[in-house]
């Protein structure tokens, strides 16, 4: 059933519906796509609003790169369901997009009032977080990350700082035992890959979270887990598992590539004059810009027909897979039409989602970014890259843009006057 609250009618233009059909879906894995994501969109761009892909070797899809019709199929519940189990009947059931696309219990994957009682859920959690407490512990981890390195004069901000300070976060906001903290941390990102590994990365981070589901029924703690245990929607212990591995895993990976891609951003770009301090623009600015250019989640929401239909010109059939291209979309020329609904509060970009299912953690993932950033900026001033920009990898994978490393070198601090931080003191929520 859609509820009330997550209607909208479908607002499709009425052209013509065409077959987009070239002759190849240009694939979005491998290196070329991960060296050069831009020149793709473009391509697509040139194909109409619609263009097809392949996702992984046999698995194909459409992608949206147009702004307005993103925007239409994201709000249109009444055209399109992410429920993905018709498609997934289709597929093979090793593929490696499925621990990304295949169904689960989860807001991700449910419609109406199903979606929005777990969503509740997670809102609710989220709505514990006490922004100040969570901009000390942030700041707090980060200076000990980067005192960890910081005497040796290099350092890979992503590897050492990028991935680690996220999940510290996670970690801490759901009493991850420190032992299993690598587990989540690898889980995710084979997870976001989707190479050959993934299902078992996948297995391994949800075979993590549901020994911690089982610790906390037995044992509650000050910490989400249990809230998410004890919440009235009443959740199932499989519900809780999908519903917090859901939370980690759309948090952890994208926060994480949102401060790489800003700092490689500042570290690049002229504007900054290629060190981390050098130039006059803000890491309010840099994660602005990424948002546009390069949003760490470039290719997601999974859509599909509920029967066959027409959109924005192209015949869809029923089932079949539709992404949007946030990367795409934002960048797309000439601008896109004005959109109010989209464009209140100065975010018009498409980079957290829109409709029902935007991402719910906006704010504390913007609040753990720029204090991430602000941090590195106060301490290592004169940083630069250690290679060409030309020589970074790029992760492999459809769904985000994520830098393999981001090695920089820096005038080494002293730090021998510096003891280890302590344990944080307090969660940043407050129960
Ligand atoms: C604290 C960090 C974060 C948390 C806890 C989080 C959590 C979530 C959750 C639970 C959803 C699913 C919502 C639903 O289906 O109703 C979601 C969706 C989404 N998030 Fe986040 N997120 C975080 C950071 C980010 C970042 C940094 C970005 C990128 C800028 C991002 C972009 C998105 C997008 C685009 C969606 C929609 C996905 C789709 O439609 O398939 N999130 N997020």
């Amino acid at each position: 059933m859609t509820s009330p609250a997550h209607s909208a009618r479908p607002a499709h233009s009425a052209r013509p519906a065409r077959s987009v059909q070239p002759p190849q879906p240009l694939a979005l894995y491998g290196p070329d796509f991960a060296a050069d994501p831009h020149s793709h969109y473009r391509q697509l761009r040139a194909h109409g609003p619609l263009a097809p892909v392949r996702i992984a070797p046999g698995i194909d899809a459409l992608l949206v790169t147009d702004y307005q019709a993103a925007v239409d199929l994201l709000r249109d519940t009444h055209t399109f369901t992410k429920d993905p189990r018709a498609w997934q009947a289709t597929v093979p059931a090793d593929s490696p997009v499925l621990p990304m696309l295949g169904h689960r219990p989860t807001a991700l994957f449910s419609d109406g009032d199903v979606h929005a009682r777990y969503r509740d859920t997670i809102n609710d959690s989220l709505a514990l977080i006490e922004p100040h407490i969570l901009r000390a512990e942030v700041a707090r981890v980060a200076r000990q990350l980067i005192r960890d390195f910081a005497a040796t004069g290099s350092g890979d901000l992503v590897a050492q700082y990028a991935r680690r300070l996220p999940l510290h976060v996670f970690t801490t906001w759901f009493g991850v035992p420190p032992e299993d903290s690598e587990r989540i941390v690898d889980g995710i990102g084979g997870m976001f890959n989707s190479a050959e590994d993934s299902a078992a990365a996948y297995a391994d981070l949800v075979s993590v979270v549901t020994e911690l589901v089982a610790e906390r029924r037995a044992r509650p703690r000050r910490d989400l887990t249990s809230y998410f245990l004890g919440h009235p929607a009443g959740l199932d212990n499989d519900e809780t598992v999908r519903q917090i591995t859901l939370v980690m895993s759309a948090g952890h990976d994208p926060t994480t590539n949102l401060i790489g891609n800003a700092l490689l951003h500042m570290l690049t770009d002229e504007r900054y004059a290629g060190s981390l301090h050098g130039g006059a623009m803000t890491a309010h600015e840099a994660i602005n810009e990424v948002l546009w250019q390069d949003p760490p989640l470039a290719n997601f929401a999974a859509h599909y027909p509920r029967h066959d239909t027409e959109f924005h010109g192209v015949r869809l059939r029923a089932g079949q897979l539709l992404l949007v291209s946030f990367a795409g979309a934002n960048t797309q020329s000439p601008p896109a039409p004005s959109d109010p609904g989209v464009r209140s509060g100065g975010s018009a970009h498409l980079s957290w989602s829109a409709g029902p299912h935007r991402c719910p953690a906006k704010q504390p993932a913007l609040l753990i970014a720029m204090t991430a950033i602000e941090q590195l900026t106060s301490q290592l001033c004169d940083a630069e890259l250690a290679v060409p920009a030309s020589e970074l990898m790029w992760r492999p994978g459809p769904f985000h843009r994520a830098l393999v490393h981001l090695p920089v070198r820096f005038t080494p601090l002293d730090v021998t006057g510096d003891t280890a931080l302590s344990a944080p003191s307090e969660v940043s929520i407050s129960r």
